[in-house]
């Protein structure tokens, strides 16, 4: 039985900073940001938009009445949860309004939460072949303001919906897991900021990277030449470059050609919008779809997901014949390509504004034109709101 990501939906903030500037801005060499790190630009998160409105509005390009009706399970991956018993599955189900005969979860690992909810899914879908599962990975990434962090930020969501007989990609059945009791990242409860040990966040990213794919090939009988296109997760974007790097290194260079040539496409869209933590690959995975477009149906997809922590995983999937309509629905393009660029100085205000409150406040959501937004707290709950 095949099963795999049947759609997939996408959603940012409607503001970015220009990479650029923010170098300029923290005395750093532009080329620091735009070639070391590889960012172009990264989303600004509006207060009036959370990890269950990022969710929300990605969700709603996809789901149709007939997806609704069959959905059993939404397993939402996020490391920037908004309350710390009620799962952000539940918001999300009900700001959608869906059908309630319905199991809702919160799988927190880091930026691995997604993958963890697509191997979740698939379990459930051998049981319950004729349902639908949601997978989400939204996330607002935050390191705080002149830290060595804050280029790697951003924030948005991925929505992605798993059935058997899926359109997009079929996962294999092989997968290397490894993981690491590791503090290479890290948010101490009641902190908005994280963490993070870079240096050895990288390193062990890139460790936990070559033993995952070791381990792959051996169960999986399979080599670097089986595959069309290598996608990472991708923190910043200069991160998954030298994970591609360390997976060719030695191989022929005909083939590594052309696997750089794929990363660049997969890259473009993270290169815009910054870190997703549980979304980026999947971001990733989009960008390389819609940015690639000799990708034929049965080429295979090699995905390397990392939540620090650490859990690394290397697994695959294989392009199917309907892939290119499923992701021709959505334009992503145009929802980059949209969105207003704001001064520094701006940026710094909103990031200010962009803390979880448990106190009773009322924000002022006329200027955000997304469909679902975030209104505020009041006597201790969440409100929100549809426009
Ligand atoms: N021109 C071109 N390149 C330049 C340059 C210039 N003028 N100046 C510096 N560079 C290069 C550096 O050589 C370096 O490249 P290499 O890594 O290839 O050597 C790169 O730009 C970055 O420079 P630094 O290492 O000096 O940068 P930094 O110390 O300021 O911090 C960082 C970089 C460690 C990535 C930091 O941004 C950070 O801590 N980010 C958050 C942590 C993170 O993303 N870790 C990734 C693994 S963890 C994970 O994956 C989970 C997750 O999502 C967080």
């Amino acid at each position: 039985m095949k099963i795999g990501i049947d759609k997939i939906g996408f959603f940012t903030s409607d503001l970015y900073v220009d990479m650029r500037e923010l170098a300029q801005q923290r005395q750093e060499d532009p080329a620091k940001y735009l070639i070391g790190i590889g960012q172009k630009k990264m989303a600004v998160i509006r207060p009036t938009q959370d990890v269950v409105t990022l969710a929300a509005n990605a969700v709603d390009q996809i789901l149709s009445e007939a997806d609704r009706q069959k959905l059993g399970l939404v397993i939402f991956g996020t490391e920037s949860g908004v309350d710390n018993s009620k799962s952000t599955a539940a918001y999300l189900a009900g700001l959608l309004k869906l059908p309630e005969k319905l199991q809702v979860v919160e799988v927190k690992q880091a930026c691995y939460g997604a993958t963890a909810g697509l191997d979740f899914a698939q379990g459930y879908l051998c049981l319950h072949p004729e349902k639908k599962v949601l997978v989400i990975g939204a996330d607002i990434a935050r390191y705080g303001l002149r830290t060595p962090g804050e280029p790697t930020q951003g924030g948005g969501a991925v929505a992605m919906l798993v059935t058997t007989n899926p359109r997009i990609i079929a996962f294999e059945p092989n997968s290397a897991v490894a993981m690491r009791d590791a503090n290479d990242f890290w948010r101490p409860l009641g902190e908005s900021e994280a963490r993070v040990a870079g240096k050895f966040s990288n390193n062990l990213y890139l460790d936990l990277l070559q033993e995952v794919w070791q381990e792959y090939q051996k169960t999986a009988g399979l080599q670097l030449i089986d595959f069309t296109a290598f996608i990472f997760h991708l923190p910043y974007t200069k991160l998954g470059l030298k994970g591609l790097r360390s997976l060719t290194s030695g191989n022929d260079l005909a083939i590594n050609s052309q696997l750089f040539k794929q990363f660049e496409a997969a890259r473009s869209y993270n290169s815009q919008v910054g870190n997703l933590y549980t979304g980026s690959l999947y971001l990733s995975f989009l960008s390389l779809l819609q940015n690639s477009p000799k990708l034929q149906a049965g080429q295979r997809i090699g995905f390397y997901s990392y939540g620090s922590g650490a859990q690394a995983e290397f697994f695959s999937g294989l392009l199917q014949p309907k892939f290119k309509e499923q992701i021709a629905r959505n334009d992503f393009k145009q929802i980059l390509t949209g969105r207003r660029k704001i001064s520094v100085a701006d940026y710094e205000s909103l990031y200010q504004q962009q803390v979880i409150q448990t106190t009773e406040h009322k924000l002022r959501t006329t200027e955000d034109l997304a469909k679902y937004v975030f209104a505020g707290t009041h006597e201790s709950q969440r409100t929100y709101e549809i426009h």
